[in-house]
């Protein structure tokens, strides 16, 4: 049985990694991808989201959301993925005749509400579509299996130093999700920490299949965190962890977002001595496993 999720997401390379695999992948039931302004303005992530449904020829509907944080001005992080924000690779002009006029927060709504079965969400930019989502539509809360998000870290940030990017550009919008009573699954900065993907691994991309080779050609344009010797994948490993959660390390604890301080704004306050919990926070990955689960999950793609 393939585990329903709906993506949502600011292409972004890592975020083309983490799209790959799950729109591809046959343990996996993707319903939809939706965009949100973060790593690029809007039209770009959207264009970009356009540009990888076409490349898959995939079925999968793509929406809109977001132009704006909710309360921040957008801050990009077109010095790590480019000015197009999928560096690296020509794509053909994204298609708009793809893009399903529904708005991204709407078209979540009703797809959650007519689900037989509840959907996990997988946030993979700032929070901003998530947030309107729980705020808008309380109803759907029952019908979200559980929440598993890249952002946030329970160690230093990586846009300050104390906030990681998809938290410090909505922290109002963070707070609204981790404090929505729903299960959520925090991948932040600290598992690319301890494992980073080689520089030979990513040449090794390159001949594995069209997709490893998009991907490779992206990857030499990222200029994310580099631990040690190679980049942080960091996206891919909120898909990998849904595979595969059995090769991570978690721990819950409590996790506040900070709103207000001067050089701490977006930080997650991650408390695992707390006695009340609201999230599991994923520490590490097995680095013998994490080579092999991603070639593996890339492998069903084209
Ligand atoms: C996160 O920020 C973005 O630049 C990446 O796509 C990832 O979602 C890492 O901090
Ligand atoms: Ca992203």
């Amino acid at each position: 049985m393939s585990t329903p999720i709906i993506i949502d997401t600011d292409p972004g390379i890592d975020d083309a990694a983490a799209i790959s695999i799950a729109l591809n992948h046959p343990d996996l039931d993707l319903k939809m991808i939706t965009t949100v302004n973060g790593n690029v303005n809007i039209h770009k992530t959207t264009s970009n989201a356009l540009q990888l449904k076409a490349f898959f020829n995939s079925d999968v509907p793509v929406h809109q959301g977001a132009a704006t944080p909710l309360i921040n001005q957008p801050v990009d992080a077109e010095h790590v993925h480019g000015e197009t924000g999928m560096a690296g690779y020509e794509f053909p002009e994204a298609n708009y005749d793809l893009l399903d006029s529904e708005n991204a927060v709407k078209a979540m709504k009703d797809t959650l509400l007519n689900s037989d079965e509840p959907i996990t969400l997988v946030p993979i930019g700032p929070l901003t579509n998530i947030a309107l989502l729980l705020k808008t539509y309380p109803e759907v809360t029952d019908h979200i299996k559980e929440i598993i998000l890249m952002g946030g870290s329970a160690g230093r940030g990586n846009v300050t130093p104390a906030a990681e990017f998809n938290i410090y550009c909505d922290p109002e919008a963070a707070d609204i999700v981790f404090n929505a009573h729903i299960p959520i699954t925090m991948v932040g900065l600290d598992v690319a920490r301890g494992a980073s993907l080689s520089y030979d691994a990513i040449n090794e991309l390159q001949s594995q299949n069209k997709t490893s080779n998009m991907l490779y050609h992206m990857f030499n344009h990222y200029h994310g965190d580099q631990f040690g010797k190679g980049i942080a994948v960091y996206d891919a490993y909120t898909i990998l962890y849904l595979l595969h959660p059995e090769n991570f390390t978690v721990e819950d604890a409590a996790v506040n977002i900070e709103l207000t301080g001067t050089y701490t704004k977006g930080e997650t306050v991650v408390d695992f001595n707390s006695k009340t919990t609201n999230a599991k926070v994923v520490l590490s990955v097995d680095k013998s496993k994490f080579k092999t689960m991603l070639f593996d999950a890339l492998s069903y793609a084209k």
